[in-house]
């Protein structure tokens, strides 16, 4: 049986994803999201469990609450994100960058995504074919800024995209089978691409589900040792940073 953490599973491209390994049968599924209980709940495929990934304090109590359930973990698929709030939408100049917004971009979109692999690592390692994911965004690449703007998302998914070559660097020493990963997954029909989707070209909005599988694809690829870039798009293609 395949342990697999999917956080944010409960909405937007972690549902679809979660969805999609529900239908497996050789997989448990660890779901988390902010609005589940603190405390583990579940049968045998489905667990579901709170994880803040912005708060230190949330990441150990998921991590004690999993500790004596699963001796090991295969795979961490993290879709946690955020890009606009009640409060604002992505920067169009930077007169309209505050802390509060770099911050909280920061800190769910870069910060969390490695906090979590620290607490998960030596569970991680146990597994024989371990994967760890992160959804990232094109728009985190440095060589592909050509249109500016979205400061405080962009700089969080590049930092995001910078923690990652760091860990491969680090864990290709220490745990060379862990494979990682950093995806885009191609503009996707949820509630952070909603305020932009007017603008988009026919053919350019993709549905929860076809990015679901397409990820999945990719993660597949990855670990049958067909796709070597660490940083690709939702056909597997390298992206420059
Ligand atoms: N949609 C697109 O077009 C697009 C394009 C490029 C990249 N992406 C990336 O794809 C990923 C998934 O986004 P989405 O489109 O599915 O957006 P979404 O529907 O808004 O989902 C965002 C997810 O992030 C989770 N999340 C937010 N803050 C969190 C926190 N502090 N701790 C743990 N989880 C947190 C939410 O979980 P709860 O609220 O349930 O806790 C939710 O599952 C993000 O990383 C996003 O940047 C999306």
């Amino acid at each position: 049986m395949k342990n697999i953490i999917i956080i944010g599973a409960n909405q937007g491209i972690g549902k679809g994803i979660c969805d999609i390994f529900s239908k497996k049968i050789d997989t448990s599924i660890i779901a988390t999201s902010r609005c589940y209980t603190d405390e583990l709940t579940g049968s045998d495929r489905l667990w579901k469990i709170n994880c803040d990934i912005t708060s230190e304090h949330s990441i150990d109590n998921f991590h004690s609450q999993i500790t004596d359930k699963f001796s090991h973990i295969d795979g961490i698929i993290n879709c946690a994100g955020l890009l606009h709030t009640i409060d604002y939408l992505p920067e169009k100049s930077i007169s309209q960058i505050s802390k509060k917004q770099l911050s909280e971009n920061y800190q769910i979109n870069a910060m969390g995504h490695l906090l979590l692999l620290k607490i998960m690592e030596k569970k991680l390692a146990k597994s024989n074919n371990p994967f760890a994911v992160s959804i990232s965004a094109r728009i985190g690449s440095i060589k592909d800024n050509h249109l500016g703007g979205w400061y405080s998302y962009r700089m969080s998914k590049a930092a995001l995209n910078m923690g990652f070559k760091t860990l491969e660097i680090e864990w290709k020493r220490k745990y060379p089978h862990i494979k990682l990963m950093l995806i885009h997954p191609g503009t996707t029909d949820t509630n952070l691409s909603k305020p932009f989707q007017k603008r988009l070209k026919k053919g350019q909005l993709h549905s929860i589900e076809q990015t679901s599988e397409n990820i999945i694809n990719q993660i597949e690829k990855k670990m049958n040792g067909q796709l070597q870039p660490l940083f690709v798009d939702f056909e597997g293609l390298s992206i420059e940073w």
